[in-house]
Order: structure tokens, then sequence, then C-alpha cells
């Protein structure tokens, strides 16, 4: 059971071992296609979409774990340069066959800085001016050190002064500069087109938030952290990071039960919460992680409820941690509402055959498919 991950390190190349991928048997379009990308911490995500009559069609997409890359296990979150995430960036591509150089970037929450902020003005034309002054006081270090972009808020619960005309709110937006310029470094060293980035916030909500949900909470699994979003209305209001991802179950879990790191990582996946016949102490130490970021999750969302009056309906889990076995009924008994796993994949077209394995690996995908379907719409 636990041989693939003892021989990744022998076989750091062999692809059916360290990427999770699929096309259609080199069907990929040469024509058409755009890429959403994924830069995560622990591994790479690529999907590339084309548009068919109005929709969007599903051509290829494919993981690919870092952690070789950077000589740690699979599912630890590594910090590579650029030119080491550009190799994995030309690897992926090349193994899930994405044919088109069309792509566009999820930037990392990390890397970025988000705030709704409200401002004294009504007339939109005053925003160039005002908001960059303004976001001297929200961004937390020299804001010639980042690029801001920012739009107005619809006020449509009537929260704020703009139904009188009196405030405007505004969503401000801000990116460090060397993040910016170390993943165009990247998309240009694998000699593909970045058409643009975007926070990784933004393609979460447009790839896993449907029209009709009300107030949700976004909650992305990562490997090192979780980021929380609560998004009203397709926007976002409110971020938080938790410094605990899904990493730090399989450390607990590799010292608990004296594994290696790539036999707890393996464990998990394999195991998860899952109780019958199990050893007690997978799930206690899996639980010891998970129970930390359930409890500050909901700490945040109640903290947001008494501030704005207003009631979360749902909370949508995205990330490669959402796909521990077991997690949304552990989560359902902390938020104590509708606790759904993302379906990113529901927002474009595929063949029938792919259903089961689409909606698993649903959740990882959240962010490369937000950012593809942006880049559809764009071209
Ligand atoms: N089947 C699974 N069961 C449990 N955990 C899993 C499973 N598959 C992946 N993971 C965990 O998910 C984590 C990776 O999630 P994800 O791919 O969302 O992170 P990332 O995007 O690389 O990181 P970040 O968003 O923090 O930069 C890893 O720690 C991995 O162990
Ligand atoms: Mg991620």
């Amino acid at each position: 059971m636990l041989e693939w991950t003892l021989s990744v390190y022998v076989m750091l190349f062999d692809f059916s071992k360290l990427a999770k991928i699929f096309n259609f048997g080199g069907l990929t379009s040469d024509e058409g296609g755009v890429v959403g990308v994924d830069i995560g911490s622990s591994s790479i995500k690529v999907v590339q979409l084309k548009r068919v009559g109005g929709g969007a069609v599903l051509e290829t997409y494919g993981e690919l774990q870092l952690g070789p890359y950077a000589n740690v296990e699979i599912g630890r979150a590594t910090n590579l340069d650029p030119a080491r995430l550009s190799e994995a960036l030309v690897d992926i591509v090349r193994e899930a066959s994405v044919s088109s150089k069309k792509i566009a970037l999820g930037i990392s929450y990390s890397a970025s800085f988000l705030a709704v902020i409200t401002l004294p003005v009504a007339d939109e034309a005053q925003l160039a001016s005002m908001v960059p002054i303004e976001a001297r006081k929200y961004v937390p270090v020299p804001i010639n050190e980042v690029t801001i972009d920012w739009f107005v808020i619809p006020d449509t619960r009537g929260e704020t002064g703009a139904a009188k005309g009196t405030t405007l709110r505004i969503l401000l937006a801000a990116i460090h500069n060397e993040a910016l310029g170390k993943y165009r470094t990247v998309a240009k060293n694998a000699a593909l087109s970045a058409g643009f980035t975007e926070i990784e916030v933004f393609s979460t909500i447009r790839s896993s938030v449907l029209e009709e949900d009300g107030i949700v909470v976004l909650l992305d699994l990562g490997a090192a952290t979780t980021k929380l979003y609560v998004v009203d209305g397709g926007i976002v209001q409110r971020t938080h990071s938790i410094t605990a991802g899904s990493q730090d179950m399989t450390l607990a879990l590799s010292q608990a039960l004296q594994l290696s790191v790539a036999d707890a990582e393996e464990l998990k996946r394999q195991v998860g919460l899952s109780e019958a016949g199990n050893d007690p102490r997978i799930k206690q130490s899996l639980n010891f992680t998970l129970e930390r970021i359930l409890a500050e999750s909901r700490r945040v969302v109640g903290a947001y409820e008494i501030a704005t009056k207003v009631k979360v309906s749902k909370v949508i889990l995205t990330g490669g941690g959402a796909l521990l076995k077991g997690l949304l009924a552990t989560a359902k008994t902390y938020f104590e509402r509708d606790v759904v796993l993302a379906d990113p994949f529901s927002k474009v077209e595929y063949p029938a055959f792919l259903e089961d394995t689409l909606k698993e690996a649903g959740p990882s995908f959240a962010v490369a498919i937000g950012v593809a379907l942006r880049r559809l719409n764009e071209e």
C-alpha cells in the first residue's frame, strides 16, 4: 500500500505516480483553447477549456505534485524559485497534453491583500485619485511594492450610504509586485502567454459559487494554510487566513503513528476520517488539526454574522484538503448549516463517463477552472 510514495524519490519523473492527468486521448485542439493555471504551494493544477457554442468544454486537466521538485514529500508546501516552477509547469503541460499557449494564472491569496473599504464619495470618477491614497492606510507594505486594483461593490443590502448617494463601498485588492513578477517569469520561461493574473479568491468564487447561492463561506483547505472567504452576491466581503492546512494533519499522523511523512500522507489520503477497522489514532491525529481549522472558521463566520446581522447559508469546501474522507460529516457538525464540497467542473461540459471522477477531484481544481473560465470569457 505504501509502495508508490516510497518510490517517488527514485522515479521522480514517473508521471503515472506524480501526476493525476486526464485528457481526451490527444484530442486537445490547437485553436481556441485557454488554460487556467493554479500554482499552489504543494501542487500545480492546469485545466484547458474551449468554447463550443455557448458553453465551456473541458479539453484536458492535470495536477502535478511539487514536493519532489523541492526534495520534500508529496502533499507538503514548497517555496520553489521561478526556474524550478517553470520546469514543473512545462512538465505538467506536456503530460496533460495541454495544447494552448493562452494561459491565465491564479495568484496565491498569501501574495495579496484584500479589504472592503467605505469611502465618503458618491461619484465613481473621484475614485481614481482617492483609492490609491486611501489604500496606504490599509495595505500593510509600502504602496510602491504592490499593484492595486479595486471595484465598487453594489449596495444590494442597503447597508451603507450608497443608496442615499453619500458613500461607496470598494473592494480593494493589492498584489505584491514581486509575486506578480515571479508568476510572469514562470509563464514566460514555460513559453506560455500569461494573459492575466487573478487573485485566487476571485477564481474560486467564479467556479464554485452558484448564482442562486445567498451568503456563503468558501473554505479552501490548502497544504500549509486554509483560506476563508465570505461571499455575498458573488462578491467577497471578508477574507481570513488560518495558519494550518492539510500538511499539518500528515505531520501529526506521522508523529502519532511513528510513520515516515510519506507513509502518513498516503494513509491520510486512503483512510482519512473513516473509522471501520482502522487504528483510532488515525482519526484522532487528523482531527487534531481539522478541529483547529474548523473552530477558527466557525469563530470568523460567527463574528461576521454578528457584525453584519446576516446569516451565512452554506459552507463550500475547496482545495485538496477537502478531499479528506469523512470531512463533510465533521464540518457539518461544526457549522450546523449546509456544508458541501465544491463542484467546479459543473460549470463546464464533459463526457458523462467522467462524472464521478470530476466530482471527486473537483475541490482541487476550483482555482484553475475559475481562472480558465475568465480567460475564456475574455477571448
Ligand atoms: N485525498 C486526499 N485526502 C486528504 N488530503 C488530501 C487528499 N488529496 C490531497 N490532499 C491534501 O491536500 C493538500 C493540498 O491541497 P491543495 O492542492 O489545495 O494545496 P495547494 O493549492 O498546493 O496549497 P495552497 O493553496 O496552500 O498554496 C495537501 O496537503 C494534500 O495532502
Ligand atoms: Mg491552493
